[in-house]
């Protein structure tokens, strides 16, 4: 049971998904059993929402929608009916998390690349041998990413501002470049990257398509090219261990999964809407239990 409506009063805060198709979303699941846990007075509901901008001006008591995430296809429209943005958010042109505050105004930020950013971050940390680094451990590192859709962009614009230097390498050069001119970084096409080991220990972010369900057999980059980098992450997680992953952790290399981007987007949301501390060991389990 996702809701129970007898805990509604006039005062219950009301969070929830706008998207469309919205429905098969499990963050209601996530964050009404997160809300139980600490006793807040607030309910998260699924919104099936055509129009982004009219339902925010429709539903403008503070109580009402007091915080959003947002999916698919809402992204990239609704942060243009924020009144105030995060600047990376702003940069990738996408906000999936929108706050609103006491006076009623409109704050949206992208917590899918700070999930992401995090989970590699804590991975550079947990490194064998690896120096405690004051600040982040993405300072001067090599970072290339594959891929320049948008979870390629949050990536790219994520570690350029964590102080990495971004190679972009894509499929179809001319987005590479553009991405890159963009993060300050340098562009490439998939075949050169196969080729690129400047230095070792550098940082790999798959977020092409290549290697999701039902293209399990498929690999972005083989896997001879994968024995320089110390840290691969793949922004799949259908399957969770993709090939890729697989080949990076018998090359020795630290791997990150994309679950583990999905559920740090979700605990960077409940701090955004609640200013508490994400009940994590809840949301893992009940992710394990509903994947
Ligand atoms: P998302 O928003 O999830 O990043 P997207 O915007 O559709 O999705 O981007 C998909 C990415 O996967 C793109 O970088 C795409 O490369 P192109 O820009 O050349 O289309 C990449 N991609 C998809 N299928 C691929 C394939 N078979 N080989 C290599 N790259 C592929």
């Amino acid at each position: 049971e996702l809701y129970n409506f007898r805990l509604i009063r006039a005062d219950t805060k009301v969070y929830g998904i706008i998207g469309k198709p919205v429905g098969h979303s499990k963050s209601p699941l996530l964050f009404n059993a997160a809300f139980k846990s600490v006793g807040l007075n607030a309910v998260y509901v699924h919104f099936l929402v055509d129009d982004v901008d009219k339902f925010f001006t429709t539903y403008s008591s503070p109580d009402f929608a007091s915080g959003c995430s947002c999916t698919i296809p809402h992204k990239e429209v609704a942060l243009k009916c924020m009144d105030e943005v995060d600047p990376v958010a702003k940069k990738i042109g996408a906000v999936n998390n929108i706050v609103r505050k006491p006076d009623g105004k409109l704050i949206a930020f992208n917590t899918d690349y700070i999930g992401a950013i995090t989970a590699i971050e804590d991975g550079l940390r947990g490194l064998d041998g690896a120096i405690p680094v004051v600040g982040s451990p993405l300072v001067g590192k090599l970072f290339v990413v594959l891929g320049a859709g948008g979870a390629g962009k949050s990536l790219a614009y994520g570690a350029a501002q964590k102080g990495a230097r971004v190679i972009v390498a894509n499929r179809t050069f001319e987005r590479a470049k553009e991405l890159a001119d963009k993060v300050g970084g340098k562009a490439m096409t998939l075949r050169e990257v196969e080729n690129f080991h400047p230095e070792e220990g550098m940082v790999l972010a798959n977020t092409t398509s290549v290697g999701m369900k039902p293209n399990i057999d498929q690999t972005p980059i083989p896997k001879h090219a994968l024995k320089h980098y110390c840290l691969v992450f793949d922004a799949i997680y259908t399957p969770k261990d993709t090939r890729l992953l697989c080949e990076a952790k018998q090359t020795g290399a630290a791997i990150v999964y994309g679950t583990e981007m999905l559920i740090r987007q979700g605990f960077e949301q409940y701090k955004n809407f609640t200013g508490l501390p994400a009940p994590e060991d809840l949301f893992r389990q009940l992710m394990e239990k509903h994947a």
